[in-house]
């Protein structure tokens, strides 16, 4: 196994809350170890334009508590190409990197998979607010997204409450509905629309408004993940077939933002120790990744693999909610 002397960290895709408490984990756990770290700033892109800065520990001093990342982010299409990748291991050789941390989503951990296939060992670290990543039962960022989405959503709870109006609000997740069935179980919502479950619409969001009513509600929160479909059209479809007139509100980059909760800067801080000590102990080429509580080691190409599953049973519970509601009015 090659000696570790200096290894590279960066932050790639969308950003997450929880992404600088991960950087500062990396640094103080490579500099205890002996271990020099260099900050590669706007992910894939950075390491191909050789965009790095030297990280002390100083440089992560008061992140913990920071959004965003220190380090900027961005999407590689040049990662993409080999040219691209080429000019990335090159930069790799000219900084002595032995390995580098990548933090990040699904499409992070694919540029991890092509740099470690050229011979650069890349660990990686799950964060995105989608918290659709196979391999890990949680990804930094997501409690904290949730956490926004339920403030805005409690704050049009008080004006769609005092109108006695339908509130439909559009939360982020891309192809995955966790975002929005744990943001909907949180806020009592009507109905909830995840792109795991095909829409029925006089099913799923007609009867829930009319059962809603029937148990004595006059305002009606329906939160739709963006990967169920768009929040206007359903305001639109709610317009016609209900005779409402919904608001619609799209929460958009909001939920990306603002200062980590405890969940997000331990789990950070647990998951960055951890990738220094992946390649202290086993040379690399894996994700770090939660399960039963623990951290767990897996390699980049089987955790790419593998696929998690959105809980239905906590579909389930929700709308159990609005049912024991409806059944205690005699319905
Ligand atoms: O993956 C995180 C995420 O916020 C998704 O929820 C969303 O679909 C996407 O990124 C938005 O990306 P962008 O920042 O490019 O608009």
């Amino acid at each position: 196994m090659r000696e570790i002397k200096r290894i590279g960290v960066l932050t790639s895709g969308g950003d997450a809350p929880g992404m600088n408490a991960a950087v500062r984990a990396v640094v103080r756990t490579a500099l205890a170890c002996g271990i020099e770290c260099v900050g590669i700033r706007r992910g894939w892109q950075g390491l191909i334009n050789s965009d790095f800065v030297m990280l002390e520990s100083s440089s992560v001093g008061h992140i913990l508590s920071r959004g965003g990342t220190i380090l900027y982010t961005a999407r590689s299409e040049d990662f993409m190409t080999e040219k691209g990748r080429e000019r990335a291991l090159s930069t790799c050789k000219m900084l002595g990197l032995d390995g580098i941390v990548a933090i990040g989503g699904d499409g992070t951990f694919r540029g991890a998979l092509e740099l470690s296939r050229l011979g650069i060992p890349v660990v990686g670290v799950p964060a995105t607010i989608d918290n659709d990543i196979g391999c890990t039962n949680y990804t930094i960022g997501f409690d904290t997204a949730c956490n926004t989405a339920i403030d805005c959503i409690d704050k049009l709870r008080d004006t769609m409450q005092s109108h006695e109006r339908c509130s439909v609000v559009e939360v982020m997740g891309r192809n995955a509905g966790f975002l929005a069935l744990y943001v909907g179980i949180a806020v009592g919502a009507t109905a909830v629309l995840v792109p795991e479950r095909e829409l029925d619409f006089q099913r799923d969001v007609v009867e829930r408004i009319q059962d809603s009513r029937l148990a004595g509600n006059t305002h009606f929160m329906i939160v739709v993940a963006e990967g169920a479909g768009s929040a206007v059209e359903i305001g639109e479809k709610i317009r016609e077939s209900v005779g409402m007139e919904p608001r619609v509100t799209v929460l958009g980059h909001i939920q990306r933002g603002g200062s980590p909760n405890a969940r997000d800067r331990e789990t950070a801080t647990r998951m960055g120790y951890h990738a220094v000590h992946a390649f202290l102990k086993s040379g690399g080429d894996c994700i770090v990744a939660t399960q039963e509580g623990g951290i767990v080691e897996i390699p980049i190409e089987e955790a790419l693999a593998m696929k998690k599953h959105l809980q239905m049973d906590r579909y389930e519970i929700m709308e159990t909610m609005q049912l024991g509601a409806l059944r205690a009015k005699g319905n």
